[in-house]
């Protein structure tokens, strides 16, 4: 039996922070709709006070979507709490995500303020939330730089409150997965009404950890994940909603399933990166251009004899059509032998044989060999198959 972990998705707030990948209000109802078709739990749909052109995406989302909650962001402050309740009003069902730094970084020198005060002003935003929506989410800022046991009583206030989530970010990306675990833990152990509310993960990856400290946190008792398409965010971005949703589905030890239409993956990948003009690396796991292709001759060899020798994954279950072999100068027969296959050549064993030198000069030339030199190079070869393909795609 698994654990249900909510995907709380941020491309178009923590995401759209990214500078230079700003959306207008069509595009963002259009990846929200697409948001809901991929089943996830929650859509932070933006920061309503940030700017008249968010707070309109946010009520446009809350019109078009049905099935998951819409929140809205806001600091610890009166007026974002009453402008983001304005603007979740169209909300099937709306949530407000406020809160405060909590690490003694930001309590002294961004807020100049005392532990007590943080406290107090968690407390006071909660429960004025708490008059526009039934549903609130804390979210301690900079919590994994903040003493647990200060965590531990903020939590605790915010929860009293009302708080229905409370967010443990790792704003700055810091901590390790062990530690970051730990702290999840901890909450868990010492936050007596805590049962009382879902502790949520939301991790930055300015060290690359962000998907193993989400991971973590689950792993540790959270039971919701705050994570973006493709991983966009602040800086080095946020945990990657495509990495942590294959994760739980791959390892079935974990006992946690999100539901989520892991097949739409890939669409979403490509739509976000189209409609921010944010290109996404060859190599990010799940999604990235080579996530599923091969090119060395070993590798390659292993593949055509049985897929699951070099892939974990299953493609068609991220949504992408099937594994690619590459052809370069590192591939073997038995990968030319395969691709002129797929492409119409059936290559008896006296033309591979005669094909494959011929193939290497070219491949040490050119990085990639593709269909069309492939054609070209088997006419010329004088193999028969090859004479009847018209078209080369
Ligand atoms: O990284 C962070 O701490 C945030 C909060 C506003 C939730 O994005
Ligand atoms: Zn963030």
């Amino acid at each position: 039996m698994s654990d249900k972990v909510y995907i709380f998705d941020t491309t178009l707030r923590d995401g759209e922070q990214v500078p230079g990948c700003k959306l207008n209000t069509p595009e963002k109802v259009e990846i929200a709709l697409q948001l809901e078709k991929l089943g996830v739990d929650i859509i932070e749909a933006g920061f309503p006070i940030s700017s008249p052109g968010d707070f309109k995406s946010v009520a446009e989302i809350c019109k078009a979507v049905n099935d998951p909650v819409v929140c809205g962001l806001s600091r610890a402050v009166m007026k974002d709490i009453e402008v983001a309740g304005d603007a979740l009003k169209y909300a099937k069902r709306g949530r407000i995500h406020t809160g405060i730094g909590t690490s003694d970084l930001h309590v002294q020198f961004k807020l100049r303020t005392t532990r007590e005060k943080i406290i107090e002003r968690a407390v006071a935003a909660v429960t004025h939330a708490k008059r526009f929506v039934e549903d609130v989410e804390f979210y301690a800022e900079d919590a994994g730089r903040t003493e647990n046991e200060f965590l531990a009583r903020v939590v605790e206030a915010a929860i009293k409150a009302g708080a229905t989530v409370v967010n443990i970010p790792d704003t700055t990306g810091y901590c390790l997965p062990g530690e970051y675990g730990a702290k999840i833990q901890y909450l868990k152990e010492n936050v007596k009404n805590i049962h009382k509310a879902i502790i949520s993960t939301h991790c930055h990856n300015d060290l690359g950890l962000a998907t193993a400290n989400s991971i973590a946190g689950v792993s540790h008792g959270a039971r919701q994940i705050e994570c973006t398409i493709n991983g966009i965010g602040e800086r080095a971005g946020n945990t990657s909603l495509e990495e942590v949703v294959m994760i739980m589905k791959q390892h079935p030890t974990l006992h946690l399933d999100t539901g989520i239409n892991t097949p739409m993956l890939k669409s979403l990948s490509n739509l976000v990166s189209d409609r921010m003009g944010m290109v996404v690396q060859a190599n990010k796991a799940i999604v990235g251009e080579n996530a599923f292709a091969h090119s060395s001759g070993i590798h390659q060899d292993g593949v055509i004899k049985k897929r699951e020798t070099y892939e974990i994954m299953d493609p068609a279950d991220v949504g992408v059509d099937k594994s690619s072999i590459v052809l370069t100068a590192r591939s073997g027969r038995a990968a030319l032998a395969y691709r002129c296959k797929e492409i119409g050549i059936n290559l008896t064993k006296k033309e591979l044989d005669g094909a494959y030198p011929e193939f290497l000069k070219i491949a040490d030339r050119k990085k990639e060999i593709n269909d069309a030199d492939l054609i070209v190079l088997m006419r010329r070869l004088g193999v028969a198959a090859a004479k009847n393909l018209t078209s080369i795609t």
